[in-house]
C-alpha cells in the first residue's frame, strides 16, 4: 500500500513538472484577464475548461519588485522578472570563471564579477567544515542574508517607508545587530565588516553573495543565481518585521505576503531550516538542530517538523514551522517538497532558489542596472557521498 501511494505521488509530480511553462507575457495575459473578469464582477464558472497558462499561473507569484515594477529594461532585469514570473530557472549553470588577474590588478577592477571570484574563495574555506559539510559560519551567513532583506514592508514602502531590505543596514546601521531578533549574527556580522574592507565591495552585496554562497557550500544545496549592485544604507530598518517563533501561521503568512512573499514562496524558504540551529529561542537547549542533518541541505527538515517517529531527540522543532507546515495554504508544497528519490529535493531547491532570489532584492530599486556573478560561487554538489549520514555537521 505504502509503495503504490509513493508511485502515485512520483507520477503526479512528474506530470505537474512535465507541463511546459508559459511565456511571461501569456502569464500577465492571462493573469490581467482574470483581473478584468473580477472588475466587471463576472462570474468565473468552476465547471470553465482549463486554461492552461492559467493553471500555471495559480502557482506562481506575478508580485513585482523594486524598479520592476515600472518594467524591465535590460537584460538583467528580464532576466530577475523571468525568474520570480519561473519562466527562467533561479538556478545558475555549471559554468566556471577564470578571473582575469589578481585582486588588485588593473584588468580584474575592470570586470564586475572578478573581485567575487576572490570573495568566493574565503568564503568556501570559512563556511565548510571538516568533513565537507557546511558548518555554524554557514547557517550564520543564510540567516544574516534574511535578517538583512526580510526587514522590508510594502506596505510602510507605500506610506512612504520606503528602506530596510537588502542593503546592508542590519551591519552598517551599528543598532540594528543589536536588536533581540539577531541575536547569534554577531560574529557573522564581525567576518563580514572584515570582508568588506578586505575586497571593498558592498556590503548589501556581500551578505546577500554570502547567504547564497553558504546554500551551495552546503552538500545538495543549490547554485542560486546571483546578482551584484545594491546600494547601501546606514539607516537602521523598521521594527517589527522580522516573524516570532511562537506567531500563529496566519500572522506569519501575512507577514511576509506584506514583503510579496506567498505562502508556497514561504514554504520553500523555510527550508533553510535544514542547516540551522538554535541557541536563544530555548537556551536549555543550546545548539539543537532543526532537522538530523544540519550540515546537509537535505529534504529531511520537511519530513522531520511533521513526524513523530525515528526523528532524532537532539532536533527541536521550533513551533512557528510546526503550525506553517499545516497550514492549508503550504502544506500542499509541504508534501511535495517531502517526496523521495531525489523528486523533493529537486523541487525544493528550484523554488527556494526563486523565492531566495525574490527575497535578497526586496527594497532594492535598481534591479535592471544589476550584474550576475553567479559563475563566480562555487559548483554545486549533488552527489555528496556523506549527504546520507546522520548528525554530522562540520
Ligand atoms: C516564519 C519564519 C521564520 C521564523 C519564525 C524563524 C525563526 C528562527 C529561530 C527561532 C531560529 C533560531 C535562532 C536561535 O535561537 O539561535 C532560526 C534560525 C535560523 N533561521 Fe529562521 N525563521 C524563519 C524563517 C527563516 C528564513 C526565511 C530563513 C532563510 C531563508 C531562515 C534561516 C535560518 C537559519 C539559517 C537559522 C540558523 C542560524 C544558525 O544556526 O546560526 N529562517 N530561525
Amino acid at each position: 500500500m505504502r509503495l503504490s501511494i509513493a508511485a502515485c505521488l512520483l507520477a503526479a509530480a512528474a506530470v505537474q513538472r512535465a507541463v511546459a511553462r508559459p511565456t511571461p507575457e501569456a502569464i500577465l495575459e492571462a493573469l490581467a484577464r482574470r483581473q478584468v473578469e473580477a472588475e466587471d464582477g463576472e462570474e468565473i464558472d468552476e465547471m470553465e475548461p482549463d486554461i492552461p497558462e492559467l493553471e500555471e499561473a495559480d502557482e506562481i507569484n506575478n508580485r513585482m519588485i523594486g524598479d520592476l515594477r515600472q518594467g524591465a529594461t535590460t537584460p538583467v532585469g528580464e532576466s530577475i522578472r523571468n525568474i520570480l514570473l519561473r519562466t527562467e530557472s533561479a538556478e545558475g549553470s555549471n559554468s566556471r570563471y577564470t578571473p582575469p588577474g589578481g585582486v588588485n590588478s588593473a584588468k580584474c577592477k575592470a570586470d564586475t564579477c572578478c573581485v567575487w571570484h576572490y570573495v568566493s574563495i574565503a568564503m568556501t574555506a570559512k563556511f565548510t567544515g571538516p568533513t565537507g559539510r557546511c558548518n555554524d559560519w554557514a547557517r550564520a551567513a543564510i540567516r544574516l542574508g534574511f535578517h538583512d532583506a526580510g526587514t522590508w514592508s510594502s506596505n510602510l514602502s507605500a506610506n512612504g517607508q520606503d528602506f530596510g531590505g537588502a542593503d546592508g543596514s542590519i551591519i552598517l546601521s551599528g543598532t540594528e545587530i543589536n536588536r533581540k531578533e539577531n541575536n547569534g549574527l554577531q560574529n557573522i556580522a564581525k567576518q563580514m565588516t572584515k570582508w568588506q574592507k578586505q575586497f571593498g565591495v558592498s556590503m548589501a552585496d556581500l551578505i546577500q553573495y554570502g547567504a547564497n554562497h553558504a546554500v551551495v557550500t552546503c552538500p545538495l544545496g543549490p547554485r542560486i543565481r546571483s546578482f551584484v549592485g545594491r546600494k547601501d544604507s546606514k539607516a537602521a530598518a523598521p521594527e517589527n518585521l522580522l516573524p516570532s517563533a511562537t506567531a500563529s501561521a496566519d500572522s506569519l503568512i501575512s507577514l511576509f505576503e506584506d514583503k510579496t512573499i506567498s505562502g508556497h514562496e514561504l514554504a520553500a524558504l523555510l527550508g533553510a531550516h535544514s542547516t540551522s540551529k538554535q541557541r536563544f529561542f530555548d537556551p536549555s537547549r543550546a545548539n539543537a538542530p532543526q532537522d538530523g542533518t544540519p550540515g546537509v541541505w537535505d529534504i529531511r527538515y520537511y519530513n522531520q517538523t511533521l513526524e513523530s517517529v525515528g526523528v532524532p531527540k537532539r532536533v527541536l522543532r521550533i513551533p512557528s514551522d510546526v503550525v506553517l507546515a499545516q497550514h492549508p495554504s503550504m502544506s500542499n508544497e509541504w508534501t511535495k517538497f517531502r517526496m523521495p528519490n531525489g523528486v523533493g529535493q529537486k523541487h525544493w531547491n528550484e523554488d527556494y532558489a526563486e523565492a531566495y532570489t525574490r527575497l535578497s532584492l526586496l527594497g532594492v530599486n535598481n534591479i535592471n542596472s544589476l550584474t550576475e556573478c553567479t559563475k563566480t560561487l562555487p559548483r554545486p554538489r549533488p552527489d555528496f557521498k556523506g549527504a546520507l549520514t546522520l548528525f554530522i555537521d562540520g
